[in-house]
């Protein structure tokens, strides 16, 4: 196809502002989807996608559009429709979406209005210079305000009210007439055809049949199905087996020009080798410079994973290899606890990414799992002048430490005017520092703060919506780090430390946590023989202490002396419950306990 027929574009939203449901009716309008075999959400392959109803992989469809009105009517079109994942630990896949269009549409919930999302995702659009065409959705709902959020939508972004369309994309009123404008109002891909080939990554998926299949871009040049191909970030060289547009189905294809977008299957097996972001280019003539904006994915988030049964060990790590496959931003190491035995540590996006993954493997996989509280990755400065990056509290070094930096994240929050008070409550007492302020409109308000990651992923949204009935939206950024007072807590069964229990919090926090941990566990940790201290501690310094008072459980006292047989069955018994006891030092804990502290910490 020729460039000047091409318009590439995408659309973003808020989460349930009705993104899929509005491409659902463009793969219909546009015929490339039989009506026989339509069904709700066509994009969102996963299954869990479809039960959340939240996209995480993005795709892309080509569909031929003849411009129905206007002086444009007649004209043959073929758009390209890259769907962008929603929510903001994917960040920088959705920029990498975005990057490979020229315009976007930008929805709006005609009954909810912008949401923190929808200003994050327009700011990413604005930052790669596409064509913004605002939209109301849901035009059909009787709560629709379409006037009110027009002219909100108006105002952020600078244009007229009347610009802003309006459609529901379930009834499919008004989508015939944004087709139309999507290719009036937005420039085709401009490109060198001439020049060597360049060709950007926007996703990468794996399949078991297939293996990894790439979703690019074409920039410079062509590809065709003959040749090899080489990616710029590695110098790896591959054969390319097939190349191909989705519509929505796969289609081969005998190759693809400036401004194309469409898939390349090289036989490769790991997500990795392909990566988001990356410039393809051809070997034979391989071009000089790669595109702009490639990084690598960046683990924010750790966690430690462990099966219920140790014996699901082996299972759980076959099954964090396959996700992997499909996954560049997943990592993970081997790691063991004395509280919860064999599992692996796991870096994550952020804590969406992490309950995917962790929703995943006991779904998909039929694991049972005990996650520990997360943490952020801190730079700790020794004494010494040593850096250690601390991605789990037990790497925190023991001697003198002279500084700890902290991950800071830029914070977004959208919420009526009436719970700013509230907000502002909850991000001071989680260090925040506020930003800026803006009214988008008389009752509805934008925050803007700056607040450590370690403060958001610890139950910061549940927070938010408690405080404002679920009305408040929340988008954050990563930004940088800080320099701040923290502490490494340890909790300690007779004076031996509980690895799972450990945590850096900031000095002002310690007391809090230690004193919660420590009465949690005094709960849970049955009785033993003797007195058992239970302790909070920085360093060697105490912070909190209960004790565990003793009994003299002694079975073998109910025998009298006498039937041998009977107490063996006893002895046996015993032994029986240990197994799922766990030994601290002399302590015998049993694995629940551990579980319930660590669930409800
Ligand atoms: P994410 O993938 O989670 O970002 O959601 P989405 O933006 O793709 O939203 P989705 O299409 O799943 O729609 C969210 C909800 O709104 C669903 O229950 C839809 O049925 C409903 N919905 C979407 N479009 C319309 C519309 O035009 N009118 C009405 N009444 N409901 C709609």
């Amino acid at each position: 196809t020729e460039p000047g027929y091409i318009r590439n574009f995408c659309i973003i939203a808020h989460i349930d502002h009705g993104k899929s449901t509005l491409a659902d009716r463009m793969l219909q309008l546009t015929g490339v989807v039989d009506p026989r075999q339509m069904r709700a959400q066509y994009l969102d392959r996963m299954d869990i996608e479809r039960e959340r109803g939240i996209t995480i992989k993005s795709q892309a469809v080509r569909m031929p559009w003849t411009v129905k009105e206007g002086e444009q009517a007649g004209y043959q079109a073929v758009l390209n429709m890259i769907d962008t994942p929603g929510h903001v630990d994917f960040t920088y896949e959705v920029s990498r979406s975005l990057a490979a269009c020229e315009g976007a549409i930008l929805l709006v919930d005609a009954a909810q209005g912008i949401e923190a999302q929808t200003l994050a995702n327009l700011y990413l659009a604005l930052e790669n210079n596409l064509k913004i065409i605002p939209v109301l959705n849901k035009i059909d709902l009787p709560a629709a305000q379409p006037e009110k959020y027009a002219e909100e939508l108006a105002h952020l972004i600078g244009c007229e009210p009347e610009d802003c369309l309006r459609v529901s994309g379930k009834t499919g009123m008004g989508v015939e007439h944004l087709l139309d404008e999507v290719v009036r109002q937005m420039t085709p891909p401009v490109g060198d055809a001439a020049a060597p080939a360049r060709a950007m990554i926007f996703d990468s998926v794996y399949d078991v049949y297939r293996g990894v299949i790439t979703y690019i871009r074409v920039i410079d040049g062509h590809i065709t199905a003959r040749d090899r191909i080489k990616m710029m970030s590695t110098g790896a060289v591959h054969e390319l087996l097939e190349i191909g547009v989705s519509s929505p189905e796969p289609q081969k294809h005998p190759g693809l020009g400036v401004g194309e977008v469409g898939y390349l299957i090289t036989g490769v097996k790991d997500v990795r080798q392909s990566r988001v972001g990356d410039t393809v280019t051809l070997n034979s003539r391989p071009a000089t410079e790669a595109l702009g904006g490639y990084k690598d994915p960046k683990p924010m988030v750790f966690s430690g994973l462990y099966p219920l049964d140790g014996s699901d060990y082996p299972e759980l790590r076959e099954a964090l290899d396959k996700l992997k496959l499909n996954d560049a931003s997943l990592v993970y190491e081997p790691e063991t606890s004395a509280a919860l035995g064999f599992g692996f540590r796991c870096g994550f996006l952020g804590l969406l990414h992490l309950e995917i993954i962790q929703e995943r493997l006991e779904r998909e996989f039929g694991l049972d799992l005990i996650a520990t509280a997360p943490n952020v990755v801190y730079k700790v400065t020794t004494d010494d002048g040593q850096e250690i990056v601390v991605t789990n509290p037990s790497e925190y070094p023991t001697g003198k430490v002279a500084s700890v930096s902290e991950p800071v994240a830029r914070v977004t929050v959208l919420a009526p005017n009436d719970y700013v008070g509230a907000i502002m409550e909850l991000c001071q007492s989680r260090r925040g520092v506020l930003q800026g302020m803006d009214y988008l409109s008389a009752d509805r308000v934008e925050l803007r703060y700056l607040l450590p990651l370690g403060e958001i992923i610890f139950d910061f949204f549940d927070q938010l919506k408690s405080r404002t009935k679920g009305y408040a939206s929340l988008d954050y950024e990563p930004s940088g780090e800080q320099v701040a007072d923290l502490v490494k807590v340890d909790i300690l069964l007779q004076g031996e430390p509980v690895d799972a229990f450990s945590a850096i919090v900031h000095k002002d926090k310690a007391y809090t946590y230690g004193v919660s941990m420590t009465s949690k566990l005094q709960k849970l940790i049955p009785r033993q023989q003797f007195e058992v201290p239970i302790q909070a501690a920085i360093g060697s310094r105490v912070i909190a202490r209960e004790n565990i008072r003793a009994i003299r459980k002694d079975v073998l006292a109910k025998c009298y002396g006498g039937d041998i047989t009977r107490k063996r069955k006893l002895l046996e018994k015993q032994k029986e419950g240990k197994k799922r006891m766990k030994m601290v030092g002399r302590v015998e804990v049993p694995q629940e306990a551990f579980i319930a502290a660590l669930s409800t910490s």
